[in-house]
């Protein structure tokens, strides 16, 4: 019986090895992506973005995955959309306007901008 027992044991042994590894492997390779559109959606609801725009759906505004599209490698985009994000603006993608938002504090507009631009559309 007890070398019975023992078999078992190493035969389950690789069952837990792949369960564990499985497990290692996710935390690890989960997108990085998840964990910043998490703090992107916190930041958006926080200062009220949420209402004119979603990240991955046309509201009022445009969707945030597209202007991630838009603005892919090109230089100067955080910053230009940071400032953009408090003095707001329009013509970029239509007629609307986007109203200031002089509430948004300027590291929020910063981190915003980074957020948003790293987005995978
Ligand atoms: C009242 C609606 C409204 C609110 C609130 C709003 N936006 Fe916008 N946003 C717009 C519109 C409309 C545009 C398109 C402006 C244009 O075409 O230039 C826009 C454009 C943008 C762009 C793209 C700018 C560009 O030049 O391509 C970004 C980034 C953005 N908004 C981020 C934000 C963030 C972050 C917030 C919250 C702090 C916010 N918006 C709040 C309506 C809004």
């Amino acid at each position: 019986m007890s070398h019975l027992q023992s078999f078992s044991t190493t035969r389950r042994l690789p069952w837990t090895t792949v369960v564990l590894l499985a497990g290692v492997m996710a935390v690890v390779w989960s997108p990085k992506a998840n964990a910043d559109t998490a703090q992107l959606q916190t930041l958006l609801q926080r200062n009220n973005c949420t209402a004119c725009h979603l990240i991955d759906k046309r509201k009022y505004g445009p969707n945030l995955n597209e202007v991630a599209g838009r603005y892919a490698g090109q230089a100067g985009a955080v910053a230009m959309l940071a400032t953009k994000i408090r003095a707001g603006g329009s013509g970029v993608w239509g007629e609307d306007m986007m109203p200031p938002q002089p509430n948004v504090s300027e590291a929020d507009a910063r981190t915003l901008a980074e957020l948003i631009l790293a987005l995978k559309p």
